[in-house]
């Protein structure tokens, strides 16, 4: 039976411009393209997993303008079930996203996300409770994501917790989450004032080009990264965490389901834009058979 996974974040419309240099502050530059793109952390992962064939439930909310109609639908045409979605009034999240040479950078502006409350989270809490799998980052606000977390704990789902945009994270969130997936940057600040220790078992590194990292039995296990030729970087992290979910809810270790998770980053980096460029669970398999 398919895995049932539940998302529980944001939603946004990436705005996003290809141009040959990013402009500085006060300058004006002519790009190459401009496309609105599907994205949001939460979203995006959500579409990974349902993608690769797993039963993908999204809980969040966007607003009641176009781009919340276009991203309702679009979810629902990836396979999404959106019944736990809500459409509120005011504007959808946005990404304004700056392409060049591959890398990116990006502003969100969460609006619709904010709707997403510990209140409204609580009133989905069947969809949670029924899953094996829930996803969270920190797209939306933090209570929400701590009250989905503890909702997940009470009835034995697991969860991973990919610390995006990275905050301040209380040890009582850490301690009921399964599995955390920071980049280098998120994990200096996240152990900042910490005890590697005591969550060393949770953490899943990932290093981009380089791989990623985790610690089995205080042993550190390196995986090494495919070697593919990039497009956009945008929503290579949540492609890992959607196949990293996959992964392991269908029962394969921590290594194989890190593995699968690059593969699916990988080929996601070969398209622009997020949800655009992710693979199917073929393409999936068909990469892995061929790159080993
Ligand atoms: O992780 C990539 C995502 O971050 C983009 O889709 C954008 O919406 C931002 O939230
Ligand atoms: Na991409």
């Amino acid at each position: 039976m398919a895995p049932k996974i539940t998302v529980v974040g944001s939603i946004n419309m990436d705005l996003v411009t290809l141009s040959e240099k990013v402009p500085k502050m006060g300058e004006t530059l002519l790009g190459q393209e401009f496309r609105t793109i599907p994205g949001g952390k939460g979203a995006n992962q959500a579409v990974a997993a349902a993608k690769l064939g797993a039963d993908v439930r999204m809980v969040g909310c966007v607003g009641d303008d176009v781009f919340g109609t276009e991203l309702l639908d679009h979810l629902k045409k990836q396979g999404v079930d959106v019944s736990h979605v809500e459409q509120v009034s005011g504007s959808t999240g946005t990404a304004t996203i700056l392409v060049s040479a591959g890398d990116n950078s990006i502003i969100v502006v969460p609006a619709a996300n904010h709707s997403v409350t510990p209140e409204f989270v609580e009133k989905m809490r069947e969809a949670i409770a029924g899953s094996d799998f829930l996803l969270v980052q920190l797209e939306i606000p933090l209570e929400s994501v701590q009250k989905a977390v503890s909702i997940a704990k009470e009835n034995a789902v697991k969860v991973i917790l990919n610390p995006a945009p990275i905050q301040e994270l209380s040890e009582e969130l850490l301690q009921q989450i399964d599995y955390i997936t920071p980049n280098e940057h998120e994990l200096e600040l996240l152990l900042q004032g910490r005890n590697q220790a005591s969550i060393q078992d949770k953490i899943i590194v990932t290093k981009g080009s380089e791989g990623l990292t985790f610690f089995q039995n205080n042993e550190e296990v390196n995986i090494p990264s495919y070697r593919v030729e990039v497009k956009d970087t945008t929503g290579a992290g949540d492609s890992f965490n959607g196949g990293l979910a996959v992964g392991l809810s269908q029962g394969l270790s921590l290594q194989e389901a890190c593995k699968y998770g690059n593969a699916v980053a990988a080929l996601s980096t070969t398209k622009l834009g997020a949800q655009t460029g992710m693979p199917t669970r073929e393409e999936v398999e068909r990469f892995i058979a061929a790159n080993g």
